[in-house]
């Protein structure tokens, strides 16, 4: 170790590489390695002292001597390389054996979010829609009074525009109102389509309600429209058989039951049987024992409207509906209180299937 050797005494060096090789080799661990190859090339190691003696050898010698120490540093030094590299592996080793992953761990991951499934339910109807050949339209949520009303043939005492029911717009007079139906884009398209017309429209409707389980001051409808040349109640009975079938699946009960609105005549309610007891239930809570669900509103367009709109009712005649989107959501979904519908919270969202 660090007794000293001379540069020149070739089998001393040897002796010395042979020493920190073993050395080397009997290394346990790297840090272990790391202290021995502190002392076996460091300042005060045998090598090191060798290596400094060189300067005071004479002349002739210290090419030799210099060679000489050559050979025995690369010997040590890859020995100590060598090892080192072996307890590096072997380390690498041991860690793969001992650290597993559990891949079935619940990870950290920030949820993705998801769709409202009432943006969702609203594409489902337009694609019912679409797929019969109908256009789809929008209409602006702040709205003329003489769209929501006037063109819809309300007249100008209608309990309807009451403050109770209508969201009207600063300042008083100003003619503007959240839009309380859907029913006004009905006019929209007909003033700017003409006829024929086939058109649904989704959206957002605005009423002086307090947000409870079955209320709420925003929500959604679907309205739909078709006017053409020989339209019935059969037609839009069809219609909306076929956009129950596609809501509630097929074999739902319908039926129509008289009823009143001021832009259709006739005008009558539509019922769902209900799916709950089928009508068998006298206390069943869903339909409240008269074994029918309200769905939603619809009838024969008024002609006072199409007269409004520009439409000659001789002519052209058809039909018009109005469905809650929310209470569409609630018996496909079977969901009990509008709360969680409004609240935005994505574990209620998740249910209905993550889409983009
Ligand atoms: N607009 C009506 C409402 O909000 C629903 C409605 C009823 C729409 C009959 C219609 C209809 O198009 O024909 O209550």
């Amino acid at each position: 170790m660090s007794q000293s050797v001379s540069p020149l005494d070739q089998a001393a060096l040897d002796r010395v590489a042979d020493q920190a090789a073993a050395a080397a080799q009997g290394a346990a661990d790297l840090e272990e390695l790391a202290g021995l190859r502190r002392q076996w090339t460091g300042d005060q190691s045998a090598i090191a002292q060798a290596n400094k003696a060189i300067k005071s050898l004479p002349g002739a010698d210290k090419a030799q001597a210099g060679k000489n120490m050559g050979v025995v540093k690369r010997r040590v030094f890859a020995a100590f390389d060598a090892r080192r590299e072996a307890l590096e592996e072997q380390a690498a080793a041991r860690q793969l054996a001992t650290q597993t992953v559990d891949v079935t761990l619940p990870t950290g991951r920030i949820p993705r979010g998801a769709r409202h499934p009432l943006e969702l339910l609203q594409d489902r109807i337009a694609d019912v829609f679409t797929a019969m050949g109908w256009m789809i339209a929008e209409g602006p949520e702040l709205e003329a009074e003489w769209f929501n009303f006037d063109a819809l043939n309300f007249g100008p005492d209608h309990p309807a525009r009451q403050m109770q029911d209508t969201f009207f717009v600063d300042p008083p007079g100003s003619g503007l109102v959240m839009r309380t139906h859907t029913s006004p884009v009905q006019a929209r398209v007909l003033l700017s389509h003409g006829v024929p017309c086939y058109v649904a429209v989704p959206g957002k409707v605005f009423r002086t309600d307090e947000l409870d389980a079955t209320h709420t001051p925003v929500f959604h409808q679907v309205e739909g429209l078709a006017i053409d040349k020989n339209l019935t109640m059969a037609d839009l009975r069809g219609t909306l058989d076929r956009l129950a079938d596609a809501m509630f699946g097929a074999g739902v009960v319908t039926r129509l039951r008289p009823s009143f609105f001021p832009f259709t005549e006739p005008s009558a309610e539509l019922d769902l049987l209900c799916f709950v007891c089928r009508a068998k239930d006298p206390a069943c809570r869903t339909c409240g024992g008269s074994g029918w669900i309200e769905w939603g509103g619809c009838g024969m367009v008024d002609p006072n409207v199409l007269v409004a709109c520009g439409v000659d009712p001789t002519q052209y005649q058809g039909f018009a509906f109005g469905m809650g989107i929310e209470r569409t959501l609630m018996f496909r979904g079977g969901v009990q209180d509008m709360h969680d519908m409004v609240e935005g919270d994505v574990r209620f969202s998740g249910n209905f299937g993550v889409e983009i």
